[in-house]
């Protein structure tokens, strides 16, 4: 018999111990992990039986605007909250939407979400969320609210810009990440508005009319993943009604599916003021009550705190026995396991905010997701040479984007415009810059007017064109009433403020012009063919003018993709295809008639061609993928589907392409989209390179929702799958077989 150490030698004992090892540690960190659980549960056990009556209603409301009272007695901490999916919002006052004033609250601004979503790349948005939650730990905040995953129903819809765009599958892939990035720092996500809340007109009355297939399959996805892959620890209800009741305590959404089917175990956060009564609210799921009877959103300034829904009438019926305790004991349960997981947490690292990483984060963001829609003759990049002048003209190159728009809004350390940033890049260039037009300061619910006469800013905007050699101008919408911003909708499918008109004026006396469209949403582009080159540049946060400039120059090179379709005409899409009762609602009651057939699934299946597809964007080098192969044509329900491919870079500049795979059944039993997004994949290529890409699909995840056993279903027999870089552009089909 050898002695241990010769053993050793021998690779096969060498490899036996290593696996027996990681096994023990595995199982020792399950474990402890159990453990930390169990003394969790055990400790929240152990404080509920402490708990007086009233102290347990009291931690499910607010005792402010932002926060939530803790139980001084026993050391349980308040929980403090705040805005947004982009940022941390500044302070705002104890009971009333006025900013608190503070000095210290400044923070980095990062891109919107639906430029994070044209990133398509999940890493980033680990980054992203990671980024946020470090300066939302530092300011101190349990909660942070955000992501909002809303699917992107209509181009109008005024909060499209904090959201992920138009897919289930692709914000489902870019929230999980994000959500991760944001709970490491010990701060809770909560991910918003559950549900169904696509449109802003209305948004506290209107009754959504949706059928299970619709809910499931494209209204549900992304914070069922929120959920289950990312283990989000808040959700917030949405202020609208889903088939007749408030979807803030909703008896399906929130008791049958989300705290049952999903099993989800966290706090359900109202939105402000969208809790509506006491006994929904108790029955029904609601843990945390915000913002009810506060001024602006609630429905009177009479109620305080004591008032709220899940307060004194609360605790009256719990005294009476209307509701038993049990009831109160599970949002206490949850309410104290939210603050296990921040402000209780033993190991709960320190924040940072305004760092070089943070604005790094930003910046990458920022330029990863800045789509090039259109680049006549290379009009972009643009060389800085000094016998180079370059009007900017329009007021979003000097605008600020991170103010207004609502919630979301911010109070950045420091926001660079568009126009800064070109002037720091651009430094033998000649760079002129004219406003062109111009429109009042964003304000929620508020359009202010414009202090300048716009016929002269027009005239100058002209004049200036004249002289230079290249205009870029830098217009789209901005985060005022009725633009991207939070409270009601869009009233236009075109630009606003003059806009068109300049445009055509400005491309009349200067043949070269490029558009820079800073926009959370799509526009209509009748002014398209006057101009070489537009940019998809979204909102972009601290870092917007660099990114702007980085792109412009060629010193990065564009890799974003439409997280949205842009229809060519607004009746062009789904919500606005079957009248008032689809959008915006007739009677306070609106039915979702496209049905699944959201965003690019109607246009593929109606064959209706886009302006710019969903997942569409340029690069200024060129990609070829091929040797497209499915890794096997049979598949069984519980296996993978593998989509294998080869990536070249032939063009001469690196860069990146987002390879998207979508897969359809061309005869099914039910109504389908001819293709739904189930895979993609982002790769950076120097030029001559080419990779291998492996993309793998789960075939569960080719499930419809069978509404007659309220279950998902794969469906046997041929499907297609679609390979491309667009979802109008696809390289090849295979067709595989499900047995
Ligand atoms: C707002 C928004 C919600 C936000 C909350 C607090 O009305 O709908 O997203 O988090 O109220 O500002």
């Amino acid at each position: 018999m050898k002695p241990l150490h010769e053993k050793l030698k021998n690779p096969i004992y060498l490899f036996l111990i290593t696996v027996l090892y990681g096994c023990i540690l595995n199982a020792q960190s399950k474990s402890i992990d159990n453990i930390q659980q169990n003394n969790m549960e055990t400790s929240i056990n152990n404080i509920i039986k402490q708990l007086t009556l009233e102290e347990k209603v009291v931690m499910c409301h607010a005792q402010s605007k932002f926060s939530t009272k803790g139980v001084e007695r026993l050391g349980i901490p308040e929980i403090w909250m705040a805005d947004g999916p982009h940022g941390v919002r500044a302070e705002i006052s104890w009971d009333s939407w006025a900013y608190a004033g503070w000095t210290n609250d400044s923070i980095t601004a990062f891109p919107a979400l639906t430029c994070l979503a044209a990133t398509f790349n999940p890493e980033l948005a680990g980054d992203y969320g990671f980024s946020l939650g470090e300066e939302a730990r530092y300011r101190k905040k349990d909660v942070l609210l955000g992501p909002g995953v809303n699917i992107y129903r209509t181009p109008m819809n005024g909060r499209n810009f904090e959201y992920m765009g138009e897919d289930p599958f692709l914000a489902s892939t870019m929230v999980v990440p994000y959500i991760q990035g944001v709970q490491k720092n010990g701060v809770a996500a909560c991910v918003k508005h559950f549900a169904l809340n696509n449109q802003e007109h209305w948004r506290d009355k209107i009754n959504v009319e949706a059928s299970d297939r619709a809910l499931h399959e494209i209204y549900l996805p992304a914070f069922k993943a929120a959920v289950q892959e990312a283990d989000v620890w808040a959700v917030m209800g949405a202020y609208n009604k889903f088939r007749g009741q408030y979807t803030t305590h909703h008896e399906l959404l929130i008791n049958k599916i989300l705290k049952g089917d999903w099993a989800y175990d966290g706090v359900v956060i109202s939105d402000w003021s969208s809790a509506h009564d006491t006994m929904e609210a108790a029955n029904n799921g609601l843990d945390i009550e915000m913002g009810t009877g506060t001024d602006g959103l609630g429905t009177t300034t009479l109620n305080h705190y004591a008032n709220y829904f899940l307060a004194n009438p609360f605790l009256e019926k719990l005294k009476s026995g209307a509701i038993s305790e049990s009831v109160l004991d599970d949002k206490v349960r949850r309410v104290l396991r939210l603050r296990f997981r921040t402000n209780l947490s033993k190991n709960r690292p320190l924040g940072r905010a305004n760092n070089v990483e943070h604005h790094e984060v930003a910046r990458k963001v920022a330029t990863e997701g800045i789509v090039l829609l259109k680049n006549d003759n290379n009009f972009f990049p643009i060389k800085d040479d000094k016998d180079l002048t370059i009007a900017i003209i329009g007021e979003n190159a000097t605008r600020s984007m991170t103010a207004g728009g609502g919630s979301s809004e911010l109070k950045p350390k420091f926001e660079i415009s568009p126009l800064e940033g070109i002037k720091a890049r651009y430094k033998n260039a000649r760079i002129l810059h004219s406003m062109g037009y111009e429109t009042g300061p964003s304000e929620y619910a508020k359009v202010n007017p414009p202090s300048l006469d716009q016929d002269s800013l027009k005239a100058e905007a002209i004049k200036l064109a004249k002289k230079a050699d290249i205009v870029l101008f830098v217009g789209g919408l901005n985060k005022s009433h009725l633009q991207d911003c939070e409270g009601d909708d869009r009233q236009q499918y075109g630009l606003p403020f003059g806009q068109e008109d300049l445009i055509r004026a400005i491309s009349k006396v200067n043949q070269n012009v490029g558009f820079i469209l800073l926009t959370g949403n799509a526009v209509e582009m009748p002014w398209l063919d006057h101009v070489k080159g537009v940019m998809q540049a979204w909102y972009l946060g601290s870092m917007a003018g660099h990114a702007m400039a980085d792109v412009i120059s060629g010193d990065v090179n564009p890799s974003g993709k439409l997280p949205f379709t842009f229809p060519k005409k607004l009746e062009d899409n789904g919500a606005h295809s079957f009248g008032e009762t689809s959008y915006p609602g007739v009677n306070l009651t609106q039915h979702y008639k496209e049905d699944i057939l959201v965003g690019y699934r109607w246009h593929d299946t109606k064959h209706i061609d886009p302006l710019y597809a969903f997942g569409y964007g340029m690069s200024y080098t060129s990609f070829e993928i091929e040797n497209i192969k499915s890794d096997k044509e049979n598949y069984h329900q519980n296996d993978n589907i593998i989509v294998t491919c080869n990536v070249t870079n032939t063009g001469a500049k690196s860069g990146a392409e987002v390879v998207q795979v979508y897969i359809g059944k061309p005869k099914s039993k039910v109504d389908r989209a001819l293709k739904e997004l189930k895979g993609f994949q982002k790769v950076t290529l120097e030029p001559g390179h080419g990779t291998h890409l492996n993309i793998e699909v789960p075939v569960s995840s080719l499930a419809y929702y069978d509404e007659t056993l309220s279950d998902w279903v794969v469906e046997k027999g041929n499907y297609l799958i679609h390979v491309g870089n667009a979802s109008n552009n696809i390289s090849k089909k295979i067709k595989i077989n499900i047995k």
